[in-house]
């Protein structure tokens, strides 16, 4: 197994574990390892890189924008050259402001304009979006979108504007626990073992080829009330404080109220159903963040 990561936002420590006479990892671009890779080394592709977190994306918009849109093209005219089945992650922000809950794949998308930074992700996602499609369409090539729910779990970092995370280092750090806006909106959390566990299922399939996904947990929850989840998952006596979304993000910040999938689809598919509990998900979190290193614990608070 290959894995490329530039270690932008990633660690080379989160490949703890894995087997590695089975691993080369190439710290670099994606588009970088492609130049030394052959197309006929290669079965399959997972496509993950991407720039992520609400919080980066308002910082480095022109990043998260050729990131995204530039590196994805990268890979899937690699992917084509040789027809090697790929999977593309997009995000459940591409349906943007859209109120009609749940989010199903073929619903209409409802975005901000372009003088607010934060839509540029959700943009280029669906840029990714139409490039993987047009690809299937034109070139035949193999490959499945998955739209990610709110993925979490162990090794995840909070300093990229990630919630649960953020929450859980400042839930054993003692410090408040912030929540943006009024607390009310909600968003439906799914465990990242449970969702890596259907990908190679969805690549395999050959009707799944060409096909749009959701995927995540469709069970929401208010993010106060994730707050207070945290704090009493982990015995913590943090104060819950509320910070105005201007605060957090800057002036205009366009928040979404209601986030849930519509998951039809991929149960057809795959039989798919998210089996790990929320409070499971935090402590296994703050077991991670608990036990390694200082230095990476401090920069998540
Ligand atoms: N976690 C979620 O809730 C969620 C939700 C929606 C979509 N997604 C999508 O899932 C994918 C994985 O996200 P994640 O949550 O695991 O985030 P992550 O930050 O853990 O993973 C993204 C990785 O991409 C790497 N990267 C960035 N630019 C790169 C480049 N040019 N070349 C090589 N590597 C690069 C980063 O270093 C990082 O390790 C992303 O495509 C993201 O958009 C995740």
């Amino acid at each position: 197994m290959v894995v490329v990561d530039d270690l932008t936002t990633g660690c080379r420590g989160n490949l703890e574990g894995a087997n590695d006479s089975h691993l080369t990892f190439m710290e670099m671009s994606v588009s970088q390892a492609l130049r030394s890779l052959g197309p006929s080394e290669i079965d399959e592709i997972y496509h993950l890189a991407a720039a992520v977190g609400v919080r980066l994306v308002i910082d480095r918009p022109i990043g998260t924008i050729e990131t995204n849109v530039l590196q994805t093209s990268a890979v899937l005219n690699f992917a084509a050259e040789a027809t090697i089945p790929i999977l593309i992650a997009s995000t459940s922000e591409v349906y943007g402001k859209s109120t009609q809950i749940p989010f199903a794949e073929d619903d209409d998308v409802v975005y901000g304009p372009p003088s607010q930074s934060r839509w540029a992700y959700a943009c280029s996602k669906a840029i990714d979006e139409h490039l993987a499609l047009a690809h299937y369409q034109q070139n035949d090539l193999p490959v499945v979108v998955v739209r990610f729910f709110n993925i979490v779990g162990p090794r995840q970092v909070g300093r990229y504007g990630m919630v649960l995370p953020r929450f859980v280092a400042s839930a054993l750090a003692g410090a408040p626990i912030e929540v943006y806006g009024d607390g009310r909106q909600t968003r439906c959390f799914c465990d990242v073992r449970d969702v890596v566990a259907i990908l190679p299922k969805l690549l395999a399939d050959p009707t799944c080829a060409g096909g749009l996904f959701n995927l995540g947990s469709d069970q929401p929850i208010e993010i106060r009330a994730l707050a207070e989840l945290v704090r009493d998952a982990l015995g913590s006596r943090s104060p819950i404080v509320k910070v105005p979304y201007d605060r957090a993000y800057g002036q205009g910040f366009d928040d979404l109220r209601h986030r849930q999938p519509d998951l039809t689809r991929i149960r057809q598919a795959t039989g798919f159903v998210a089996q790990t509990g929320l409070v499971q998900t935090i402590r296994d979190l703050a077991y991670e963040l608990d036990h390694r290193s200082s230095s990476s614990l401090e920069s998540t608070v």
